[in-house]
C-alpha cells in the first residue's frame, strides 16, 4: 500500500502505522451479515430492506443520496436503534437486538456522523471516554499510545479543548475514540463530509492504514469516488432498500452510479 508521506503529514500522521488489531485469520468471510433491515421512525419508514454484508478484513462502502437510509443502518448496527425487523449477525452472533454497550463490546464501533467530540473537555479525556467498554478498558493506556504513535496530532495536543481543534483534527479526534474501544468492525458514518480536499485525502489515507492494519470498515460516504476506489466491496441503498452492490471498481465503472453520484462523468 501506498500512502502519500505529503499528505500524511498534514494531520502529523507517521509514515508508517502500528498495527490496532490483531490480523484475521479468516479474511474474506462475512463478519457482518444484516438482511431485511427495517426501522421507521414512529411510523415513517426511514429502511424498508437493507441488506448487506461485510466481508472480515475488508473496506465495505454503504453509499447513497442524502436521506436514503445510511444513517438509520449503520445505528441498527451499533445498537443505537432497534430494527423494527431483520437480523444483524456479527462474527457468527446475532446482535439484532443488544443495547449499544454490549454490541460495543463484541468489537463494533460507530464513529458516528459529525464527528461529536466533546469541545469542552481535552483530547485525552476524550480518548478515555472510547474506552469504556470492558473490551477495551484494559487496555486503555497501551491503546492510547498507539493512537498517539497514529496521531501525532493529537499528541502534541493532548492536553488541549477538543474545541479548539481543527475540524480535520476534531475528525481524528472522533475516529481515535472510536479506536479506543479495539473495534474489530469500525464504522464510519460520513468522516469526510465538509473537510477539506487535503484533510479528506488524509482521512482517506487514514482508513486504507487501518485498514492494513487489520480492522475491518464500513464505510458510509458522499465522496463517492473515493469511497468506491478503497472499497473492495459496495452496496447502494435507495430509499431504505439496497439496490446494487458490487466490487468497488465495478460500481465506479457503473454508468447508473455515475450518473446518480459522479455527475455522470
Ligand atoms: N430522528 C429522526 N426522526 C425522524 N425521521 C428521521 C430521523 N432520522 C432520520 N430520519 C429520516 O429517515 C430517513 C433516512 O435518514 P438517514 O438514515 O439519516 O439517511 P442518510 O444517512 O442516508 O442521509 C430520512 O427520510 C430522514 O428524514
Ligand atoms: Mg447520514
Amino acid at each position: 500500500m501506498i500512502v502519500s508521506l505529503r499528505n500524511t503529514m498534514d494531520l502529523g500522521l507517521p509514515a508508517s502505522p502500528k498495527s490496532l488489531a490483531a490480523a484475521s485469520p479468516d479474511a474474506g468471510a462475512p463478519i457482518l451479515t444484516a438482511t431485511s433491515l427495517r426501522y421507521a421512525y414512529r411510523g415513517i419508514p426511514a429502511t424498508t430492506d437493507v441488506a448487506f454484508t461485510v466481508a472480515n478484513g475488508s473496506i465495505t462502502a454503504l453509499i447513497g443520496s442524502n436521506g436514503a437510509g445510511k444513517t438509520t443502518t449503520v445505528k441498527m448496527i451499533a445498537g443505537a436503534l432497534r430494527p423494527d425487523a431483520g437480523r444483524i449477525m456479527f462474527d457468527g452472533r446475532d446482535i439484532t437486538r443488544l443495547p449499544a454497550h454490549e454490541v460495543v463490546d463484541l468489537g463494533i464501533t460507530l464513529v458516528p456522523e459529525g464527528r461529536l467530540v466533546f469541545a469542552g473537555m481535552t483530547v485525552r479525556e476524550n480518548l478515555q471516554i472510547g474506552a469504556t467498554a470492558p473490551r477495551a478498558a484494559a487496555d486503555a493506556a497501551r491503546n492510547m499510545e498507539r493512537i498517539f504513535a497514529l496521531f501525532p496530532r493529537l499528541a502534541e495536543r493532548r492536553d488541549q479543548y477538543a474545541g479548539t481543534m481543527s475540524g480535520g483534527e476534531q475528525q481524528m479526534l472522533a475516529i481515535g475514540r472510536g479506536l479506543m474501544a479495539n473495534p474489530r468492525l469500525l464504522i464510519l458514518d460520513e468522516p469526510s463530509l465538509g473537510l477539506s480536499p487535503k484533510i479528506v485525502q488524509n482521512i482517506f489515507d487514514l482508513i486504507k492504514r487501518l485498514h492494513a492494519g487489520g480492522i475491518s470498515i464500513l464505510l458510509v460516504e458522499q465522496n463517492v469516488n473515493q469511497a468506491l476506489a478503497i472499497a473492495q466491496h459496495a452496496f447502494v441503498l435507495e430509499k431504505g432498500r439496497v439496490v446494487k452492490s458490487g466490487s468497488g471498481k465495478a460500481l465506479l465503472n457503473d454508468p447508473a452510479v455515475r450518473e446518480a453520484f459522479l455527475g455522470g462523468l
